[in-house]
């Protein structure tokens, strides 16, 4: 089943909506990430073939919601969803990519903490999950900033180690109290 409720969130200073097919023919425009490291956050978008597949697998269902990040002035930045909703055990797992011309400059922090916001006042959520590969630190700041901790940590097929980690809806609260 499919949900395109449109939701639309606004953040300090990015605007999260929720994914239509339409955004994909910006997101084929973006630069791509050099580093070898990064090589799996370069979209694959090149013919419409391959937006329509890109769509079909991240369209919002049931479990998953996917969001595309905008600037204020209608500039599509970044991808961010949520995946493996559970509410009976209201949790879910956080994905994100900035496009690699857009890093580094708040969106991605700005992103997170929206969504995470929209998630447990929203969705009712109390627990969210990531892995985030060992040396990826622009990332780790990103989570640590939001108070996400570490509970574990696996090798992944690639070879590389992700860390687990883990933000419970209390102290994300009492983070962004503390922050204001
Ligand atoms: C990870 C990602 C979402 C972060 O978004 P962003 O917009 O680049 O991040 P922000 O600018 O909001 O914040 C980056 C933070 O990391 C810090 N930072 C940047 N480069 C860093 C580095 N090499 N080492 C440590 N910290 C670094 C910045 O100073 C900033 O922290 P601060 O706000 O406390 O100063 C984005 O870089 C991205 O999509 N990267 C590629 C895909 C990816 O790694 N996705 C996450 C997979 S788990």
């Amino acid at each position: 089943m499919v949900l395109t409720e449109g939701v639309e969130i606004t953040g300090q200073i990015v605007v999260l909506r929720e994914l239509r097919r339409s955004d994909l023919d910006a997101m084929a425009t973006w630069p791509r990430f050099v580093e070898p490291e990064l090589q799996w956050a370069n979209l694959d978008l090149a013919t419409e073939r391959d937006r329509d597949a890109w769509y079909e697998r991240n369209q919002g269902t049931l479990n998953r919601r996917r969001f595309t990040i905008w600037s204020r002035d209608g500039r599509a930045l970044g991808t961010i969803g949520l995946r493996n909703i559970d509410f009976r055990y209201g949790e879910g797992t956080l994905g994100i990519i900035i496009n690699a011309g857009d890093v580094s400059r708040g969106v991605g922090g700005d992103a997170i903490a929206t969504l995470i916001r929209y998630a447990f006042e929203g969705l009712g959520l109390r627990k969210m999950y990531l892995d985030v590969a060992e040396g990826n630190d622009r990332a780790r700041r990103c989570y640590d900033r939001v108070g996400f901790t570490q509970i574990g940590q696996h090798r992944g097929t690639d070879g590389i180690t992700y860390i687990d980690m883990v933000l419970h809806r209390d102290r994300f609260i009492a983070m962004s109290a503390g922050q204001n």
